[in-house]
């Protein structure tokens, strides 16, 4: 059974999307191998197997993140629209796709609240072009038509990911539903199949998310891609001179 599940190159992602260095990563590639028989999380969890499964090995990443960082590994329960409810002063983020599994944590600074982070990971692939209409909006979609097949299903599935983390970054903060197609996000050109990892620059128009600065970055894990986002107060930016 796997217990170094450290993630560094991530964690390193995170620290120049803003968070400094109280950050923690944790991640497994196939969730079978992390053990979960004594984890102590059981009584949130109502599901079918597969699903009990990927609930409780996100929590116990997590929890090895916030022993990382000198935290209480305490159990990370539910709040009513489904987001982790975190320790006081702790910031954090799941995700799951097929096999795969990861968590951040993250102890923000005292100057830095309010402040949120996402991950999220999806498998390349599963992104029809039949579906871009109601996740992606026109720039997206005229980006994607302009690359070869190849690049265009990985960018596909890097934004409807990168979307999703700036929704659970997001959400803590606001409590608003996101339409996908109230966010645009924008690829730096030229993008080629050989870039890991790169940023995207958001666009939106919804005036709950204004307050805050978002770096949304993508990480490619051979057909998995990871996106992260992180959102700091604007306030706070500028009084820090960044
Ligand atoms: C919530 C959502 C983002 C989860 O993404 P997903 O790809 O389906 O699933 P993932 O495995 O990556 O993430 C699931 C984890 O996200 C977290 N999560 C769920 N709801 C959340 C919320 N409202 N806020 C923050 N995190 C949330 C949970 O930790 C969950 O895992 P758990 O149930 O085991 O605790 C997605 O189901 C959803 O509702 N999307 C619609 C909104 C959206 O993404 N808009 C995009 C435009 S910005």
């Amino acid at each position: 059974m796997t217990t170094d599940t450290r993630f560094p190159e991530l964690e390193q992602q995170f620290i120049v999307a803003g968070c400094d260095r109280l950050i923690a990563v944790h991640w497994a590639l196939d969730i079978e191998t992390v053990d979960s028989q004594s984890h102590n999380d059981m009584k949130f969890y109502t599901g079918n197997t597969a699903r009990r499964q990927e609930f409780i090995v996100g929590r116990i990443l997590a929890q090895r993140g916030l022993v990382n960082l000198k935290q209480l590994p305490t159990p990370i329960a539910c709040g009513i629209d489904r987001e982790p409810l975190w320790p006081e002063g702790v910031m954090g983020s799941m995700t799951h796709t097929g096999k795969f599994a990861a968590a951040v944590v993250w102890l923000p600074k005292t100057g830095q609240h309010p402040a949120g982070i996402g991950i999220d990971a999806e498998q390349c692939g599963r992104r029809n072009p039949a579906i871009w209409p109601t996740v992606f909006t026109t720039p997206e979609i005229e980006y994607l038509n302009q690359q070869s097949p190849l690049v265009r299903d990985q960018m596909a599935t890097c934004l409807f990911s990168a979307k999703e983390a700036v929704y659970k970054a997001q959400f803590p903060l606001t409590r608003r539903f996101i339409e996908f197609e109230e966010i645009t996000l924008r690829i730096p050109a030229p993008t080629t199949v050989d870039c890991r990892t790169d940023w995207l620059r958001i666009e939106h128009d919804i005036k709950e998310l204004d307050p805050f600065h978002f770096s949304v970055f993508y990480y490619y894990l051979g057909t998995i891609v990871v996106t992260g986002a992180v959102a700091l107060a604007k306030s706070n930016s500028l009084q820090n001179g960044s």
